[in-house]
């Protein structure tokens, strides 16, 4: 018997021999999220599901091609005033999949991403089935959002796969494959997407007549010691606090609260939901989850911004066959990106060791991707075959897009434009990925211009998320609109900054270097300066920095950013005497710090002392100064990006210092940073340092104008971007 369908806004009811079918399609939406007229849709149905005799089970399903239930509706986090009012949603989601757990056998049918309140929600259900498709994966991503699961996913998964694996995935939010999902009995199965409707009916059906029942959980016999009496549960809880704290130096609050409401969950004495909503009220309150969350929707901003102001905005171009010229270092970087973007890559260098050299780079990225089981042998092979090498133009003549990443110079990116120009047919983009030199003065070169610009990669380019494209005046829209869209097919968050000396992220780097060396002139200890940045929440300090970048390459970004700045970023002289003695950083694997054979980082190699203008001497200067000294420079060259319309948005600046250079993400970045600290205080900050080191400090006009007016990069509330 085939009752009629019942359609809602979001979810749609077929009820076939006792078995409700509930596909969740959100109209008009590419993801399923649980909005608050979902959530009340869904307390609705399920309401009549458990009084309605003739239903006996429900199938859970997604009508998206590729997505389950990407979770919560982030944009009502910011609806919360107070931790109450986030505490007081975290129970309604309690109540809401209580009553899933507590009702009718309900089989949830997976394909696609499952993510946060979605892999909560598949938690509440009575079985799990997920596809074997590659989107599908499940995870608990809260945490990058300065949060915890807050519908119960801290009490239910522990339950459901024990401690160590629950504890994986909420400390770091991985997503789990479909086979991994298996294995840990986070679902009960895994069917080919064809079959994934019949046999969620199947298994609902045999739920409801008993002929089926949960199966016990299957731990490795080790983590069962472990997980199942408390003293084993006080072991995994410290290791997994020092992890945490090792990770995060105590600076992101939410992995800690995240222990500890699973721990509650354990306890005699304590109520872990209760925990949880309590935790999760007081997280949602913080800086450092306000500023994660507006990266979010930063970043998702981004997603739908092309980077030009043309109505109509022109169409991307179609970019399947790329060219690389040089093989180097960046070259390979770029080919190890671009080849699983689906593109076929061709790569020119100067003989066949060198080619061979970038093709081994490639394969490296490859099969740390293989190893991981991000792709299967077959996919390797594939992604290799997907790019040659040539020590000529052969295979150039039909390049969608040719990125130059020869040697930083000017006389030969110009000799390497007129040869592409001659081989590649006149549609061809041609963009150069100089960290420093104006793209203007690049394209001078050029028979089209119009067709060239700057897609700066950063290293290692596999790993680090931002890309920065350069345009200048004279650049064609559609050029802009494709090479954004294609760096978001590389996987990257774009950023369209105007042409200028070391564009954005080089030139707000560079005071901020540049600090850090004055301060070593002053005879400041590396250890203190590199630690004082960690602390601020900088993944490495900047000492590290130059090293890791090497020196070569940070002093010839300061020279150039120098000559165009003046006083402002006149260099210090500790980076160039260090230089001069031949220390690269790691790649030459000697620096300020030590390095092993395999390039490891030992401690502070103390020899570099006696290069330094102090000698052994060693000067005090307080970490919180140090801190301002550094940071303080940076916010300033940040606001004068804007103000010089280097940058687009303060949204830009903050996107772009937070995955090109580091800038501590729960801070949000530069803008959000001084938003925050209010423009006043940071001009007044500004103005001291300025007192004691003329010329270096001096605040951008428009930051002062804001600090006399009062007024924000960001509105006060509401949605940031
Ligand atoms: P690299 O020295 O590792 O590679 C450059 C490659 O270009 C070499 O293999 C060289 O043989 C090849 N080459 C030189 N002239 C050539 C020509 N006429 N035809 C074909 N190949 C030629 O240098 P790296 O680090 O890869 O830098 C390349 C570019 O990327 C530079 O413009 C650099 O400023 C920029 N960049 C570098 C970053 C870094 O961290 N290393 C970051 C962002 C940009």
């Amino acid at each position: 018997m085939t009752a009629p369908a019942t359609t809602q806004r979001a979810l749609t009811m077929v009820v076939e021999n006792g078995i409700a079918v509930l596909t969740f399609d959100a109209p008009g939406a590419s993801v399923n999220t649980f909005t608050a007229a979902v959530q009340s849709e869904l307390r609705e149905t399920f309401d009549a599901i458990q009084r309605d005799p003739s239903i006996r089970a429900t199938v859970f399903i997604s009508g998206k091609r590729d997505n389950f239930i990407a979770g919560a509706d982030i944009e009502a986090f910011l609806e919360f005033r107070t931790a109450d009012d986030a505490e007081r949603s975290s129970r309604e989601g309690h109540a809401a999949f209580a009553a899933i757990a507590d009702g009718k056998p309900i089989v949830c049918a997976i394909n696609g991403g499952c993510l946060g309140g979605g892999t909560e929600f598949a938690l509440a259900c009575h079985w799990r089935i997920a596809t074997d498709a590659p989107k599908t994966s499940m995870s608990l991503p809260e945490v990058q959002l300065g949060l915890i699961p807050g519908a119960g996913g801290t009490q239910r998964l522990p339950a459901l796969v024990g401690l160590q694996a629950a504890l994986d995935m909420i400390l770091t939010a991985k997503n789990v494959r479909a086979k991994k999902a298996l294995q840990l009995g986070l679902v009960d199965e895994m069917v080919h997407p064809s079959i994934l409707r019949r046999v969620a009916i199947q298994r609902a059906a045999e739920l409801a007549d008993g002929s089926r029942r949960r199966e016990a959980r299957k731990h490795g016999a080790g983590e069962l010691l472990l997980d199942e009496n408390p003293i084993g549960r006080a072991i995994v809880f410290r290791k997994a606090r020092e992890g945490v704290l090792a990770k995060t130096k105590g600076l992101y609050p939410a992995p800690l609260a995240a222990l500890d409401a699973v721990a509650a969950g354990y306890s005699s004495d304590g109520d872990g939901y209760h925990t949880e909503a309590r935790l999760f009220g007081e997280l949602a309150m913080t800086p450092e989850s306000q500023e994660l969350v507006f990266l979010f929707f930063a970043t998702t901003a981004l997603k739908r911004d092309m980077g030009v102001e043309v109505d109509p905005l022109p169409k991307p171009l179609p970019i399947d066959k790329l060219g690389i010229l040089g093989a180097g270092f960046m070259g390979a970087g770029i080919a190890s990106v671009a080849s699983p973007a689906g593109t076929i890559v061709r790569m020119k260098d100067a003989d066949t060791t060198r080619i061979a050299k970038g093709l081994a780079a490639v394969r490296d990225v490859m099969r740390d991707k293989l190893v991981k089981k991000q792709i299967t042998r077959t996919q390797f092979d594939d992604l290799m075959l997907a790019v040659s090498g040539t020590t000529d133009y052969t295979g150039f003549g039909n390049a969608d897009l040719v990125i130059e990443a020869v040697f930083e110079d000017l006389q030969v990116k110009h000799q390497v434009l007129r040869e592409i120009e001659s081989v590649v047919p006149p549609r061809a983009i041609i963009a150069s990925n100089t960290s420093t030199i104006p793209i203007a003065r690049i394209a001078s070169a050029s028979a089209r211009p119009e067709r060239v610009l700057g897609m700066h990669f950063f290293s290692p380019v596999h790993k680090m998320p931002l890309l920065e494209i350069i345009t200048h005046d004279g650049n064609d829209p559609q050029v802009v609109v494709s090479a954004v869209s294609y760096g978001r097919k590389l996987g990257k968050t774009v950023i369209v900054v105007r042409d200028g000396p070391g564009f954005f992220a080089n030139r707000a780097l560079s005071p901020y270097v540049n600090a850090a060396g004055l301060l070593l002139d002053e005879g400041v200890s590396i250890e203190s300066i590199d630690e004082a940045l960690v602390k601020f929440g900088f993944a490495v300090g900047p000492i590290t920095l130059v090293d890791e970048v090497g020196l070569d390459v940070a002093t010839k970004a300061g020279a150039i950013v120098s000559e165009s700045f003046g006083a402002r970023m006149a260099p210090n002289e500790s980076l160039q005497r260090v230089i001069k003695a031949g220390r690269l950083g790691r790649k030459g694997k000697r620096g300020f710090y030590v390095y092993d054979d395999a390039g490891k980082k030992g401690g502070v190699d103390a020899s570099v002392y006696e290069l330094l203008p102090t000698g052994q001497r060693r000067a005090t200067v307080p970490a919180a100064r140090i801190v301002q000294r550094c940071v303080y420079a940076m916010l300033n060259e940040s606001v004068l990006c804007l103000e010089d319309g280097i940058l687009r948005s303060a949204r830009d600046g903050d996107v772009g210092a937070v995955f090109g250079i580091g800038f501590p993400p729960f801070r949000g970045g530069p803008f959000r940073f001084i938003d925050r600290e209010g423009a006043a205080s940071v001009v007044s900050t500004l103005d001291e340092l300025e007192r004691e080191f003329p010329g270096r400090y001096q605040a951008a006009a428009s930051l002062r104008a804001m600090a006399e007016s009062g007024e924000r990069f960001y509105p006060a509330a509401g949605k940031p971007v």
